[in-house]
């Protein structure tokens, strides 16, 4: 993937989080998927007082692309703040991605600072993944 494309992805994800909504976290979320169509969905964190029911930014953008016709992913960003952990998927995020990524190969940007993100293989992030 060119870099132009990941600083894309990255810079969508970043204006995403802008629409977090994480008044009980604090932790504010964007993320950008890029399909194999070259069509970019992004989404963001939506908590709830009812804590359980939150959607994570990653889940939020995948679920919009789906929703659209979407079925393949080729890439994901993942954006959170400028100092702070990392927001690395959780577990759920991680699987609901392998459902629907064109290869574990896809990579997958992670924000770690204010201008600067780290590339992970979704494989790496969850081995062993259980598919049907
Ligand atoms: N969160 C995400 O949206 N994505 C991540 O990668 C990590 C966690 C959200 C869920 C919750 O709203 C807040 O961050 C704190 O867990």
């Amino acid at each position: 993937m060119e870099q132009e494309m990941e600083k894309k992805l990255v810079t969508m994800a970043r204006e995403a989080r802008k629409n977090a909504y994480a008044p009980y976290s604090g932790y504010f979320v964007g993320a950008a998927v890029l399909t194999t169509d070259g069509d970019i969905y992004t989404g963001c964190n939506v908590e709830n007082a009812s804590y359980g029911l939150t959607n994570c930014a990653e889940r939020t953008a995948i679920f919009k692309a789906v929703s659209e016709g979407a079925r393949k992913l080729r890439a994901i960003a993942i954006a959170g703040p400028e100092d702070g952990n990392p927001p690395y998927p959780c577990g759920a995020c991680r699987q609901v991605l392998s459902e629907f990524a064109e290869s574990g190969e896809m990579p997958v940007f992670v924000t770690t600072g204010a201008d600067v993100y780290q590339t992970y293989q979704l494989k790496e992030l969850l081995p062993y993944s259980f598919n049907l």
